[in-house]
């Protein structure tokens, strides 16, 4: 990458004296100078070509937006196989610490080696700065989908990141701490062996009011802002009272706090500036994505549902390469491509970038830059309306029997920015 305003790494990271750091208040709002560092990690797999992609997107955005009165600093930080190349470690000090001290910050996918032990660099990464909400907005650009009207989808995910079995506390079939678990459970607790048969494993689903609470609260605040109307509180209480039927009865008990009073109503018509919480069980919510997407703009959830409910919903406009997201905590912020490292297409200059892209758009909008964002989301548009794109794309649109044209990976982020 060849553009003045970012700053390889060069055996440590380069923070350009023009540039200045985000700074957190105390309230934990932002104060965004015109110049701000923003830590980029590439990635691996096919991180080295969308991370520039997107760069050449979020740069011609902010160019046509304010014509260099505010301006973006990227600075790279290592992690992952570049990392481990360069630094000998997968997750460099340096990385955290820069990514602590620039606020927010943007990253492609990151491989985590099978059986090779160590923690997923994505989980290292999300509990440093406690990215405790994972946001992922799944709407629809134009680009080939497997359901009817896919402009029907424009739903916000928000799935707890800090709490639920990713705690990983755990005990395997047959080891020695899993049979203590096990006899305390029956012997002091009265939990029966037909529950607990001697040859099972056990994973503990721990879930907080706290943890809870800030994150619902942080998706009410989301939907109050943007306009939003109906919030889903999303779990089965049904069959985990104590962790999904409490995580739904905290939900509740947040819509009731003095922040969200007539705000947030749960029940009847909610009027302009209020938004309506309903309770939906998983797998209702699951079915209702695919018959009625339409009834949902927010759905507030667990870990574990979120995973399989943001999924599904981004399944619904094309699948994960067209889906930014967030990991947002109290002002932290990391944004990244929802899909992987994509190894058996690494290298070919044939990856979508619009995932990490999007995201690029994403950290605009939470910046509060909102005129580039926009510049982005019209330029996809225009480009996909155009049947341009990477070879996933132009494919998707000739199985529909149109014609499309195939672009690489930049010649594609070339395009977009050409439509701005
Ligand atoms: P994957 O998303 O890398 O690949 C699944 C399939 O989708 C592959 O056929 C791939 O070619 C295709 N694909 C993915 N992104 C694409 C793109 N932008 N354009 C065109 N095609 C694309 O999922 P997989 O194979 O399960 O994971 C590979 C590695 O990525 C693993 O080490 C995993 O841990 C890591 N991973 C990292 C994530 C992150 O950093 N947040 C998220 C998901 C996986």
């Amino acid at each position: 990458m060849k553009w003045e305003n970012v700053h390889l790494w060069e055996g440590k990271a380069r923070l350009p004296q023009e540039a200045k750091f985000i700074r957190l208040r105390e309230d934990k709002s932002l104060e965004v100078p015109d110049n701000p560092v923003i830590p980029y990690i590439e990635g691996d797999g096919i991180g080295p070509e969308i991370a520039p992609a997107m760069i050449h997107v979020v740069n011609a955005a902010m160019e046509k937006a304010y014509g260099g009165r505010k301006r973006i600093h990227w600075v790279e930080l290592l992690a992952g196989d570049k990392a481990e190349e360069k630094t000998g470690k997968r997750m460099p000090e340096e990385t955290l610490e820069v990514l602590k001290e620039a606020v927010v910050s943007i990253k492609g996918p990151l491989g985590t080696p099978v059986g090779k032990g160590g923690k997923s660099l994505n989980a290292v990464l999300r509990q440093s700065m406690d990215f405790y909400s994972a946001i992922r907005p799944v709407y629809w650009l134009g680009q080939p989908a497997p359901i009817p009207d896919p402009q029907r989808v424009n739903v916000a995910v928000f799935r707890e990141n800090s709490d639920d079995v990713y705690m990983a506390v755990e005990y395997m079939p047959k080891a020695e701490n899993t049979k203590k678990v096990r006899e305390f459970l029956i012997k002091e607790m009265g939990v029966s062996e037909y529950a607990l048969p001697e040859d099972c494993g056990i994973t503990i689903k721990p879930m907080s009011e706290y943890k809870t609470k800030r994150h619902v609260r942080k998706a009410l605040r989301w939907a109050l802002e943007n306009g939003k109307k109906v919030v889903a509180v999303v779990g089965k209480g049904n069959i985990m009272k104590a962790t999904e039927g409490a995580f739904i009865n905290w939900a509740f008990e947040v819509a009731k706090e003095p922040e969200f009073e007539g705000k947030v109503i749960t029940e009847g018509e909610p009027s302009e500036g209020q938004v309506l919480m309903v309770r939906v069980i998983t797998d209702q919510m699951l079915m209702q994505l695919v018959l009625k997407p339409e009834a949902y703009d927010v759905i507030v959830t667990q870990n574990l549902n979120g995973d399989y409910i943001s999924d599904l919903a981004s399944a619904l406009v094309g699948g994960p390469g067209f889906v930014p997201s967030g990991n947002i905590g109290d002002g932290y912020a990391l944004f990244e491509s929802t899909h992987g490292t994509a190894y058996d297409i690494a290298g070919k200059g044939v990856a979508n970038p619009l995932s990490l892209t999007l995201s690029g758009a994403m950290m605009l909008e939470y910046l509060g830059w909102k005129e580039p964002a926009l510049l982005i989301y019209q330029a996809v548009k225009s480009a996909i309306g155009e049947r341009l794109g990477t070879p996933d794309i132009a494919g998707g649109f000739r199985r529909m029997g149109l014609e499309a044209k195939e672009l690489s990976t930049m010649d594609f982020a070339r395009a977009i920015a050409e439509r701005m």
